[in-house]
């Protein structure tokens, strides 16, 4: 199976949260993987995690940077990539107001220097991460939000990825102008929770900015207080809702995705539950969990936080078939609670135990 050149996939930002999902997932699947991630924010131990777990699978590390479009693109040939799927990110609101220049670096130029090598390697298939940061402040006629809906980024953040997005975009119409083929699919992904059921891998950031993982590690007594930005939102419980998909099933969708590329096809679609989750809801969900209380503090909004995003996921369901299978997020936050609780301090715990 692993001769077959579709399973050959380069996976870009794999040593990070979602993308060591994936790359689990790819590899249990009969993938042939190479993961590019320069460890800015993701672990070398998350691969050889996913490397333990699955001993058969054929998995190759390169810690570099995407802005190495030699290095990338000499990878890309040698290995004689099929796909490439497109994790690497900052990925945090917050920090993308601090780091304004960081953030376009990394998440707009990064994204046309790994299609320059694509390019000069003649791999013709792409999947972006892209997120619903891109869409901005819905309105109620707006929301769920469907992929038609206006882009309006309000964080620096959204506004980089949705830079990218139009690359892949522009590069698509020019290379199919040129009768060249190129195929991409950009999946925006609403909020991601959860980690692998078995605990062998999980999320891991520092600081950690994702609410679960910080309700959670609150929980455990290695942090303290979960701030709630804002609790006068036009919501019923006056905190921001967000639409939370497993990440698991964020997986399965690129799955899908590197089954359905070809020549040409473009394909733009969202990744969510459809379901809405307050602030407060999360933070109950997560003390149901752990069977512990949350603690937390007020605190005012924070700059670039949309009051409600939900995901209208239809689209994707009709086109390919996908459908979440993660229906409770208790399921998603009680996988987060294994990892967290076997592993407080994220994979540096990984690393004092093998
Ligand atoms: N987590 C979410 O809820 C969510 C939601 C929507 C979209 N996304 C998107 O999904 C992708 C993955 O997010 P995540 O939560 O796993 O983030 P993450 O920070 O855990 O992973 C990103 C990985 O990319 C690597 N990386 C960053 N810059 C790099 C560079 N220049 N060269 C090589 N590697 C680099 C980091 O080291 C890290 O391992 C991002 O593109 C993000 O924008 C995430």
């Amino acid at each position: 199976m692993r001769n077959e050149p579709f399973r050959r996939v380069l996976v870009t930002g794999g040593a990070g949260y979602i993308g060591s999902h994936m790359v689990l997932l790819l590899a249990q699947s009969g993938y042939e993987v190479t993961v590019v991630d320069d460890c800015s924010c993701g672990h070398r131990a998350a691969i050889e995690a996913v490397q333990r777990a699955v001993p058969e699978a054929s998995i190759h590390f390169e810690e570099c940077s995407l802005h190495d479009v030699a290095r990338i693109g000499g990878l890309l040939a040698a290995r004689r990539i099929y796909a490439v799927i497109h994790f690497a990110a900052r990925a945090s609101i917050a920090e993308s107001f601090v780091l304004r220049e960081a953030y376009w670096k990394n998440n707009h130029d990064g994204t046309l220097a790994l299609l320059a090598a694509m390019r000069a390697a003649a791999v013709r298939r792409l999947i972006f991460s892209s997120t619903c940061a891109t869409y901005g402040v819905a309105t109620n006629a707006s929301l769920p939000i469907a992929e038609s809906c206006a882009q309006q980024p309000v964080n620096p953040y959204g506004e980089s990825k949705l830079a990218a997005e139009r690359a892949i975009t522009a590069h698509h119409r020019a290379a199919l102008a040129e009768t060249s083929a190129f195929s991409y699919a950009t999946l925006r992904y609403f909020n991601v929770v959860g980690s692998d059921p078995l605990g062998r891998i999980g999320e891991a950031h520092d600081p950690e900015h994702h609410l679960v993982p910080s309700c959670l590690l609150a929980a455990l007594g290695r942090r303290g207080p979960v701030e709630i930005f804002g609790s006068d939102y036009p919501t019923e419980d006056g905190t921001c809702i967000r639409d939370y998909v497993d990440v698991h099933d964020v997986c399965t969708a690129h799955l899908a995705a590197l089954n359905r590329l070809n020549e040409s096809a473009a394909f733009i679609f969202n990744i969510g539950s459809g379901r809405g989750t307050s602030v407060r809801e999360v933070v109950a969900a997560c003390g149901r969990v752990a069977a512990r209380a949350i603690p937390t503090l007020p605190a005012p909004r924070r700059a670039g936080d949309p009051p409600i995003l939900i995901a209208d996921a239809a689209e994707i369901s009709r086109v390919w078939g996908w459908t979440p299978a993660t229906v409770r997020l208790d399921e998603s936050i009680a996988n987060v609670w294994r990892w967290l609780s076997a592993h407080p301090n994220g994979y540096a715990t990984i690393r004092r135990e093998s």
